[in-house]
Formats: structure tokens, C-alpha cells, sequence
């Protein structure tokens, strides 16, 4: 098929364009670089060893949009587009709304226009909120705490809504939970800009040298070891997971969300210990308070990807680490 990646430049995009290139599908890219390097593309075809059309252009671009739909034939687009930075998205809100709330809408926009219907859109487990039971399932409560949270969910809604309006619609609002590892090459990976937000970018800058400690914040949880519980998943167990949303909007029409996740959660110690057995290194670490809007623990229950998308993670923690390294190290000899 051909298929549009909006944000196609992005860690997520960017491992899932190997996964599809790889099933033979004609990939197109659009991504305005605000959160990624044109680099990675290079590296996209260093794997995929395939011309991949880059377009640099923002997705609220409307004309460039349809330009592009309709000049590579475009069958299905994988939004990606958008800001994720909880703590940002509270400081300038409308800067996340008009981005991934305006600019989704562009997007469909642009998709009506030139009769494009299947879309799977990158939504969070961040929709739920707290938990009011876990595993999360997809018929949890949805009631985010923060901006970023809310975008989400209001390009959800809007969805939905599309789809009871045009039954010829086939959507798929995939919600990730805590994507993190790299491709098996070491070529692509998490890149972010400035100081990371994430606990895994920040282990590996703290391992190459370029951060001094590990802030931990909050060891007093309710949890097995008092560090928060997240269900971290293999970045391309979750671009699989991409490949068989597609399969699925083929097959059906409609709206779905369906979680993406391993349904195991592991603690801030377990993603160090594991880290350090890959880094054979140890990490220094300072135990902080805890941050106001952190959830003690949430996890995916993933038996819905299972069961519509005959999808489930299937890489686990130390390779998800290992992963990471691998990447780090060769990023680190290439500057
Ligand atoms: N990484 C996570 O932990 C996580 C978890 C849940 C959901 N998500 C969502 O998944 C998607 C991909 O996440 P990611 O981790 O790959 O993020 P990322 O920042 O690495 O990738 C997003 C890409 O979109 C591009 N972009 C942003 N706004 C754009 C615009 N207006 N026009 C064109 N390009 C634009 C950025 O340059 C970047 O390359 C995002 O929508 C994010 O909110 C991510």
C-alpha cells in the first residue's frame, strides 16, 4: 500500500516506516522537523535501502497536505505529527492544541478532500487519567490529567465523531503506553532535543557523560520497590503493532482504540538494573521528592491488540535496554 507517516522523522515514525518498507509498502514522509533530524532519513534508507519521498512541511499545511495525497496515491496515513511534552503542554497549551488538536483536524481535512479514509492515529495511555482500576482496558475512564493528555483525547473524540458522520471511514487511535529501545541496527532511535523528559533518554545520556546523575523522583510509592511502575514496551514490538493496525483497517470500518503494551510493568530500579548489566556500568542516581503529577504505577491490559489485531509485544526489558546502548554508542562515536 502507499501510506503517509505524518511525523515520520520521529522515534516511533521512524521505526515504523523499517517495519512497513520491509512488508513492501511505499512509504511518504512528512515531518516539519521541529522534534527530529533530517539525518534520520538517511538512516531510513540506509535500512530500508530505499529512496524514501521526504516532504519538510507542517501538517496544518492543507494544500501541501492534499498535494502530496494525491500525487503518491496515498491509501492510508499513520498520524504521528504531534508535541508530547507533558510538563510544555502545561506551560503553553495553545501551542499543543493548535498543533496536534489543529492540526490533526488539517489533516483530515486534507484526507476528505481527496477521498482517503483509513487513518490510525497515535494516541497515549495518557487519555485514562488515574486509574480508577488496572490493568487499564480500553473501557477505563477517560480523563486526562494534564494539556498534552486532553489533545489526545479531543483528536480521539473527533475521530469517532468522523466516523459516525461517514461510515467509510476506517480508524484506528492506537494507545501507546512507554515505548522505548531502538532498531536492532543501532542507526535509529530516541533522539530528543535539549534535556530529556523521559526516564530512558535521560539513563543514557547520564551513561554517556553528558548528565552527571539520575534524578529518581519518589522512592515511597506504593510499589514493589517504592519507584514508579510503567509497562514500557519495545519500540518495534509497538511499530509491529503499526503493521497490524494497517492489516486491520483493510479488513474493517469503523472507530477503534485498542491499547499498545506489554501489560507488565517495571519499576525505575528494574529499567536501571537492567541498563546497567547492558551499559556494564553503574549509574549514579539522587533520590528527589516526588513530582506532582506522576502516577504511582499504570499498565496496559493488551488482550483487545490481541484480539482484533492478532498483535502482542513480544521483546522484553533487557533487549529493550540493550537496544538503547547499542544505539547510544554508535551516536556517540558518529559525533
Ligand atoms: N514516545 C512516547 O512515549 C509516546 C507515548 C504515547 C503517545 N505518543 C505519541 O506518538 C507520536 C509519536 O511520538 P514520538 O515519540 O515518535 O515523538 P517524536 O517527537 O519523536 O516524533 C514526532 C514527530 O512529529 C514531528 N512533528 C511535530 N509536529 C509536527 C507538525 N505540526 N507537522 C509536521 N511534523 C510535526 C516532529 O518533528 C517529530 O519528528 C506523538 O503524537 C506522541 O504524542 C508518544
Amino acid at each position: 500500500m502507499n501510506i503517509l507517516l505524518t511525523g515520520g522523522l520521529g522515534f516511533i515514525g521512524s521505526h515504523t516506516a523499517t517495519v512497513l518498507a520491509a512488508e513492501g509498502h511505499e512509504i511518504v514522509i512528512i515531518d516539519n522537523l521541529s522534534n527530529s533530524q533530517r539525518q534520520t532519513l538517511d538512516s531510513l534508507e540506509v535500512i530500508t535501502g530505499k529512496k524514501l519521498p521526504f516532504y519538510e512541511g507542517d501538517i496544518r499545511d492543507v494544500p501541501l497536505l492534499k498535494e502530496i495525497l494525491k500525487k503518491h496515491h496515498i491509501e492510508c496515513v499513520i498520524h504521528f505529527a504531534g508535541l508530547k511534552s507533558v510538563a510544555e503542554s502545561g506551560i503553553d497549551p495553545l501551542k499543543y492544541f493548535d498543533n496536534n488538536v489543529s492540526g490533526s483536524i488539517s489533516l483530515i481535512e486534507a484526507m476528505q478532500a481527496e477521498g482517503v479514509k483509513k487513518l490510525i492515529f497515535s494516541s497515549s495511555a495518557t487519555v485514562y487519567g488515574v486509574p480508577q482500576y488496572l490493568p487499564y482496558d480500553e473501557e477505563h475512564p477517560l480523563a486526562p490529567m494534564n494539556v498534552y493528555g486532553r489533545t489526545k483525547l479531543q483528536v480521539e473524540e473527533i475521530l469517532q465523531d468522523l466516523s459516525k458522520s461517514d461510515p467509510d471511514w476506517s480508524i484506528v487511535c492506537l494507545r501507546y503506553f512507554n515505548p522505548i529501545g531502538a532498531h536492532e541496527s543501532g542507526l535509529i532511535g530516541e533522539l530528543p532535543q535539549g534535556v530529556p523528559n523521559n526516564l530512558m533518554p535521560y539513563i543514557c545520556q547520564v551513561v554517556s557523560g553528558k548528565l552527571p546523575y539520575l534524578n529518581i523522583f519518589g522512592d515511597d510509592y506504593d510499589t514493589k520497590d517504592g519507584t514508579g511502575e510503567r509497562d514500557y514496551i519495545h519500540v518495534m514490538d509497538l511499530a509491529e503493532g503499526h503493521a497490524a493496525a494497517l492489516a486491520f483497517t483493510n479488513a474493517t470500518k469503523g472507530w477503534e482504540a485498542i491499547n499498545l503494551g506489554t501489560g507488565n510493568p517495571y519499576s525505575v530500579y528494574d529499567l536501571i538494573s537492567a541498563f546497567e548489566k547492558s551499559a556494564n556500568q553503574a549509574i549514579p542516581r539522587v533520590v528527589k521528592e516526588r513530582r506532582s503529577g506522576d502516577l504511582p504505577i499504570y499498565y496496559a491490559k493488551a488482550g483487545k491488540a490481541k484480539q482484533c489485531l492478532n498483535w502482542q509485544a513480544k521483546r522484553g526489558l533487557q533487549l529493550m535496554c540493550d537496544s538503547s546502548w547499542k544505539y547510544q554508542k554508535l551516536l556517540a562515536d558518529a559525533f
